[in-house]
C-alpha cells in the first residue's frame, strides 16, 4: 500500500473540520429545543403523591371542618397550583375521613349542616342535594353517587392528603 493513498489533502482537511465544527453547533442549538419538545415525556410526575395540609391530626374531631391545601398541576408545558379544599374529620373509630366538597351532581361544593332542616348532613345548595356524614348521597335527592374520599396519610402530627376516590358505599 502506497503512503500516498492515506494522505488528506488540504481540501479534505477543511472539510471535515468543518463538517465537524458545524454538526457541533447545530446540536449545541437544536439539544435545547429537542428537550423542550420531550420534556414532559421524559419528567417523571408520580401521580397520587400525598400533599401537607398544613392541619395537626390532634385537632381533628368528630365535626367536619373545611381544610384548604394546594396541588401542583402539571398540564404538558403548564405547571400551577391548584386550591383544593377537602371537609376532614374523625369517624367513630378514630380513623380521619376526608371528602370532596365537590357535589356529585353538578360539581357545586357541599357544605356540612348547610341546610337547618337536614343536620348532620352535607348540603349542596344548586339543588337541594343531600349526603350523609360519611359521604353517601340520600337517594331522592339530585347526586347520583357518594362524595369523592381522599387517600390520608399522617406526617409528624400532619394531615397529608392524596388522590381522591369513589366510594363503593
Ligand atoms: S350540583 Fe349539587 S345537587 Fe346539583
Amino acid at each position: 500500500m502506497s503512503e500516498k493513498k492515506h494522505q488528506v489533502s488540504r481540501r479534505q482537511f477543511l472539510n471535515y473540520t468543518l463538517t465537524g465544527v458545524g454538526g457541533f453547533m447545530a446540536s449545541a442549538a437544536l439539544m435545547p429545543m429537542v428537550r423542550f419538545a420531550l420534556d414532559p415525556v421524559l419528567k417523571d410526575y408520580s401521580g397520587g403523591d400525598f400533599v401537607a395540609t398544613g392541619t395537626k391530626v390532634d385537632d381533628i374531631t368528630t365535626e367536619p371542618v373545611s381544610v384548604d391545601f394546594v396541588v401542583e398541576q402539571v398540564d404538558a408545558w403548564y405547571e400551577s397550583d391548584e386550591p383544593k379544599s377537602a371537609w376532614v374529620y374523625k369517624d367513630d373509630n378514630g380513623e380521619i375521613v376526608a371528602l370532596s366538597p365537590i357535589c356529585q351532581h353538578l360539581g357545586c361544593t357541599v357544605n356540612w349542616n348547610g341546610d337547618s332542616a337536614n343536620q348532620n348532613m352535607f348540603f349542596c345548595p344548586c339543588h337541594n342535594g343531600l349526603y350523609k356524614k360519611n359521604g353517601k348521597n340520600v337517594e331522592g335527592t339530585p347526586p347520583p353517587s357518594p362524595l369523592l374520599k381522599y387517600e390520608t396519610k399522617v406526617k409528624d402530627g400532619i394531615l397529608l392528603l392524596g388522590k381522591a376516590n369513589p366510594q363503593n358505599l
